[in-house]
This record gives C-alpha cells, sequence and structure tokens, in this order.
C-alpha cells in the first residue's frame, strides 16, 4: 500500500513541488547548458532535430540535457534498426522522458510502437535500509533532505496520472498507444508489461523496484534492444540491484556511463 502524505506536512510537500524542485529541475540544466553555450562541451554533432524535441520536454523531465539525448539515440536506435518490441519505463513523475520517446517515435513514424509508462502516480513510496543517496546532483540533494524531513516517506514526485496523460497528449503521439500502468511496478510488473520490450528506461530509483523491473523485464527486452539506468551512480540500491541482478544471472553486459548524473546505459546483446 502507498502511504500518503502526513497531514501537517501537506504544505511543506507543495513547498518542494512547486518551488524547490523547479528550481533544481532548472539548476541542474545550468552546468551543462553553460559548457555547451561556452564551447566546452561540444554539441555540434547532435541531430538539430533533437534540439527541437528537447525544448517540448525539458519541463517535464528531472534528466539533464546529455542524459536525456541518450534516450532521444536510443529511441531512435531502436526505431531505425528495427528493434522489435514496445517502450516501458519504470518511474514517470512529470512524463518527460517518455516524452521523448514519443516524440523521437513519432519524428520516424514508428507510432507503432506502444509506451508503457508506469508509476504509482502518487509520488516515491518508503525507501529501504539498500538505499542511500550517494548522488551529488541537486535533485538527489533535495530529494534526501526531504526524505529526512518526512520521516522517511517522501511523498515526493508526485504527478499525477490526469497531467502526465496531458503532457503525452501534447506530443501528439496516437494516445491508443500510450498505457498507463498504476500502481507499485511490484504489483504492476509484469501483469501489465508487453512481451516484447526494444526499450527499457528503469527510474525509480530505489533497490527494490529496480531488481523486480530488471528480474521481470530484462528478459523481455529483445536482442539489440536498449537498457536504460538512470539512478546507478546516483542512488545506493539502484546499483545494488543492478549488479546483484547481471551477477546471479551470469550475464555480462556493457553498461556505459552518459552524461553526469550517473545514469548508465547499456544493449543487449
Ligand atoms: C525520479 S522520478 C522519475 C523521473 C522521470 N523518469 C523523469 O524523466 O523525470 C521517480 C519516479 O518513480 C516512481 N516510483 C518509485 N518507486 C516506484 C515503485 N515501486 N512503483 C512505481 N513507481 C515508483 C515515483 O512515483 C516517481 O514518479
Amino acid at each position: 500500500m502507498i502511504p500518503t502524505p502526513l497531514q501537517p506536512l501537506a504544505e511543506l510537500s507543495k513547498l518542494q513541488e512547486q518551488v524547490l524542485l523547479p528550481f533544481f529541475v532548472k539548476l541542474s540544466r545550468v552546468p551543462e547548458q553553460l559548457l555547451i553555450n561556452v564551447g566546452v562541451e561540444s554539441a555540434t554533432d547532435m541531430e538539430p532535430a533533437f534540439f527541437a524535441i528537447y525544448e517540448k520536454c525539458r519541463d517535464y523531465t528531472l534528466k539533464p540535457f546529455k542524459e536525456m539525448y541518450a534516450l532521444y539515440e536510443a529511441a531512435a536506435f531502436v526505431a531505425k534498426a528495427g528493434i522489435e518490441g514496445d517502450f516501458v519505463e519504470c518511474g514517470v513523475w512529470k512524463g518527460g522522458s517518455s516524452m521523448i520517446v514519443a516524440q523521437t517515435f513519432l519524428q520516424l513514424n514508428r507510432t507503432d510502437k506502444k509506451l508503457y509508462l508506469c508509476d504509482t502516480y502518487e509520488g516515491m513510496p518508503e525507501v529501504t535500509d539498500h538505499d542511500e543517496d550517494i548522488g551529488a546532483n541537486p535533485f538527489q540533494l533535495v530529494k534526501g533532505v526531504a526524505t529526512m524531513l518526512r520521516g522517511g516517506h517522501t511523498g515526493l514526485f508526485y504527478a499525477p496520472i490526469e497531467e502526465v496523460r496531458r503532457n503525452m497528449e501534447s506530443t501528439g503521439y496516437p494516445q491508443e498507444n500510450v498505457l498507463f500502468v498504476k500502481g507499485l511496478v511490484e504489483n504492476t510488473i509484469p501483469a501489465q508489461a508487453p512481451e516484447q520490450i526494444s526499450l527499457l528506461h528503469l527510474d525509480s530509483d530505489l533497490y527494490q523496484s529496480t531488481y523486480h523491473e530488471l528480474t521481470h523485464l530484462f528478459p523481455r527486452l529483445t536482442r539489440g534492444g536498449v537498457l536504460v539506468i538512470d539512478d546507478y551512480g546516483s542512488w545506493k540500491g539502484s546499483k545494488q540491484a543492478t549488479d546483484q541482478y547481471f551477477a546471479e544471472q551470469g550475464i555480462q553486459m556493457l553498461l556505459k556511463h552518459v552524461g553526469s548524473s550517473g545514469a548508465r546505459l547499456g544493449i543487449k546483446t
């Protein structure tokens, strides 16, 4: 069961969502944007189409610029290479990451792919002892502070399903192919997940959910399909769950570092 926020802290929750979080979302983008603007970070090889898409999604995601580009590249790759299977995102928040995938598929005329958006749509569940924030990025910091303030219950990243639906509608992607899977992934997956996945984006932060997602969804990822683990380098439990899963299965997987937030990306061989 998903705990409801404690009453006296409701105002604090509002402050987090309406003021602190948007502030940190903007703040987190500054360094990379700045590096690109001053020419330290090269963006000259990035497709102009990406920038147009990114502009439409940037306010609905926690992902910094480079991580969004990696997702764009992954979606374009599976679409162009004809990798069979749908897109699954675990941990959706406002939908920005799913929006960039939707827009990329749309641009490449691959709207036949279904998009599965799995989230509680009620914010984060409780963390366990496995879960320690090891990221130095500002989101992780504000999230960690908020977690402490709320006595272990974050209630953070609350984005109701109606809001995410509106955001997804704004992409122009055929809505009959956007599926909202509501509830803890531990309850909804694998029953409500597709049989074949071409792009799997895990962004639910925590040990239990990440381990559950990998256990049930990695076997459904098509060979040549792409796995993105957003929190590998920023949440201890995410890394632990990933390393544990691949070690137990005896799978060698190159998980390439992308961007500066600790996200990893690999192709299933
Ligand atoms: C960091 S946010 C996702 C950010 C999003 N992918 C983006 O691009 O900005 C984490 C999300 O994971 C969801 N979440 C965490 N644990 C979950 C679980 N066990 N089941 C379902 N959703 C979960 C939260 O509700 C929250 O929306």
